[in-house]
């Protein structure tokens, strides 16, 4: 599906969020405040537009997708860029050892995600002890006037608007099914902190229509079963420096979990 809607997705976003999109992309490149010489995974990066933001401070961005058609857009979008690295893999099955990354993010993706558990396992393994997450995904606005209008928005607006913007309108049946079917705000949380992450915060943007999710590996972590039971314990692979909570700009949305927890 994603492989057919390649060639127009970036356009077919802005104009479907109403140019919200590249704000979105802003507050998460904040949130994952990459600093030169970090490595950094960008997990269903679709054709590399946060990649390419990412890896501006000099950070390297491995984008990965398991779609073929998006990988070779980003490719092509991105060419001459030796910041960013593309990667056809699969998020449920990463092809990179454990604590690679500095930073881990995924946006817009881990809904799309078969089992987003499984990912999220991946993401914490292959995440350095001390490392960091930032998830940027749809979510539910906590408002019922502003949730009502946006499901209007959903089921009425959005399917007539992507007749015009999109060749494959029955892929963005699927989004707005999707966005609807997907856990709010406190229940990704929870799944963060089942996956092994702490100091686990979120902050609404756009009135909770999204919420970027932050999370911390622990230095001292163990890695962890998909069903959420410790497995064994894992030893830090390099000493690393305490990781500083990204910044999420908005202490309002934010729920904190006390750190080592
Ligand atoms: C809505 S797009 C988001 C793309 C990009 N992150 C962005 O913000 O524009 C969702 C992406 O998830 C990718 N995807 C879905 N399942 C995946 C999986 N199991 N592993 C890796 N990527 C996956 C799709 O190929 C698609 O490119």
């Amino acid at each position: 599906m994603f492989d057919q809607v390649s060639t127009n997705y970036d356009r077919t976003n802005s104009l479907l969020s109403a140019g919200n999109d590249a704000f979105w992309r802003r507050a998460t490149v904040r949130a994952v405040s990459p600093r030169t010489g970090d490595h950094i995974l960008d997990l269903a990066a679709g054709t590399g537009t946060s990649s390419a933001a990412l890896a501006k401070t000099g950070a390297h961005v491995v984008a990965a997708d398991f779609s073929p058609g998006m990988i070779e857009v980003g490719r092509r979008q991105q060419a001459g860029n030796a910041n960013v690295e593309f990667m056809v893999a699969d998020g449920m099955a990463l092809p990179f050892s454990d604590s690679e990354f500095d930073a881990v993010t995924i946006s817009f993706g881990l809904r799309n995600i078969v089992d987003p558990h499984v990912a999220l396992a991946e993401l914490y393994r292959v995440t350095k002890p001390g490392g960091r997450i930032v998830i940027c995904e749809f979510s539910t606005p906590p408002f019922s006037l502003v949730r009502a209008a946006y499901f209007f928005y959903l089921n009425r607006f959005m399917p007539f608007m992507v007749r015009f913007a999109s060749s494959n309108a029955e892929a963005y049946d699927y989004l707005g099914d999707s966005i609807k079917a997907w856990p709010n705000q406190q229940i990704l949380a929870t799944w963060m902190r089942e996956a092994g992450f702490t100091q686990v915060a979120h902050r609404n943007l756009t009135l909770g229509i999204v919420a970027l999710h932050r999370g911390v590996k622990p230095l001292h972590g163990g890695s962890i079963t998909i069903d959420g039971a410790p497995n064994a314990v894992e030893a830090p692979a390099a000493p690393a420096a305490p990781a500083a909570p990204a910044p999420l700009d908005s202490p309002v949305d934010t729920v904190e979990e006390p750190v080592g927890k």
